[in-house]
């Protein structure tokens, strides 16, 4: 009977697709448990090009600028943003006399000289899930800060390390599902995959 043999082999097609998928899926879960992206091709995890050397330990262990000054939203809105030429340009420049504290260093003399042309830094991101993922800086530093009285500083440094004593931020975190979820279940946090996922 042609029906019932077009139905058979609608039946398999779909069995073969809901198989692959699952597949798909499982494949993927394990993936993003349990590895840490491979170094190819000269890329190196964690580590990028910034168009200048910013050094945070100068600002930081010895100016005493809090990471929360330069990372203003951090607490406020889903990205933390890194600060624009104009802050910078705010400290640096002593406006009575038109002068910029840290001439001779080439990244301020870098800053300057876009600065004066009137065009942006464009620094490039070091840390970034994958657009399925949600991640909210407010709900983490709410939490350690007023639950379990940590530093601003000190709750930074559970994901990104001591990036103060850093001349160059790179990932020292995986930031791999396994550990959102390690660290969710150590403090009751939900690990329902709505939390995370869109
Ligand atoms: C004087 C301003 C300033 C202060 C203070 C500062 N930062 Fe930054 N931060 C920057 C700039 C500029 C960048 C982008 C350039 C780079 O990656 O080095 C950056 C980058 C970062 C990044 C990487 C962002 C990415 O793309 O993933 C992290 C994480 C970070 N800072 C954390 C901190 C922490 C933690 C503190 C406090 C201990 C801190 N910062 C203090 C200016 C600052
Ligand atoms: C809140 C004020 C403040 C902000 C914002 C700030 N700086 Fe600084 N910066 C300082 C101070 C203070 C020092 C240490 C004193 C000095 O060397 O003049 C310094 C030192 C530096 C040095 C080292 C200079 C040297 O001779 O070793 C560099 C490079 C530098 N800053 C670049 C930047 C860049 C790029 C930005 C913007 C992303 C920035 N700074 C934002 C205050 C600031
Ligand atoms: C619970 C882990 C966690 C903590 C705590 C944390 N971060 Fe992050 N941070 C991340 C993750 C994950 C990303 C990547 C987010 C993305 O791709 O949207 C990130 C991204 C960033 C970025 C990149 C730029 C952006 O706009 O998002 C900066 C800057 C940053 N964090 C600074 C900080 C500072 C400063 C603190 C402390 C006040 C802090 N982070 C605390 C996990 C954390
Ligand atoms: C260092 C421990 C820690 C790490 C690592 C961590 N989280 Fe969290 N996260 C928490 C805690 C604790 C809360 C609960 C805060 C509260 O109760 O308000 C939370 C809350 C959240 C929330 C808000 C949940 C809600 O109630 O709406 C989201 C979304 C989230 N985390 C995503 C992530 C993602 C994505 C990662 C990995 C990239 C991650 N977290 C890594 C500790 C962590
Ligand atoms: C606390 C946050 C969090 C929770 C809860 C969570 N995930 Fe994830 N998940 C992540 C992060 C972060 C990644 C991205 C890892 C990476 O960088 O590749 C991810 C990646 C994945 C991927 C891999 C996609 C890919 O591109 O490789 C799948 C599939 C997935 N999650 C499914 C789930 C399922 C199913 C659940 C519920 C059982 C769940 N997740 C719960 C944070 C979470």
């Amino acid at each position: 009977m042609p029906t019932s043999r077009s139905l058979k082999v609608v039946l398999a097609l779909s069995l073969l697709v809901t198989v692959s998928l699952v597949g798909l899926v499982l494949f993927g879960l394990l993936r993003a448990w349990w590895s840490t992206p491979i170094s190819v091709f000269g890329f190196v995890p964690g580590q990028v090009e910034q168009p200048i050397e910013f050094p945070h330990p100068v600002h930081v262990e010895e100016a005493g600028i809090q990471c929360d000054f330069c990372h203003r939203s951090v607490a406020k809105s889903e990205a933390a943003t890194v600060p624009p030429l104009e802050l910078c340009v705010a400290c640096h420049m002593d406006l009575p006399n038109g002068t910029f504290a840290g001439m001779g260093h080439p990244s301020v003399e870098h800053v300057k000289e876009l600065w004066e042309k009137g065009e942006p830094l464009d620094w490039k991101r070091v840390h970034r899930v994958p657009d399925h993922v949600q991640f909210m800086h407010e709900p983490h530093l709410n939490f350690f800060r007023e639950q379990q009285g940590l530093e601003t500083q000190q709750v930074c440094s559970l994901c990104h390390g001591d990036v103060g004593a850093m001349n160059e931020v790179r990932q020292v975190e995986d930031l791999k599902m396994r550990d959102c979820v390690d660290c969710h279940k150590q403090n009751n946090a939900p690990t329902d995959c709505v939390i995370c996922h869109y």
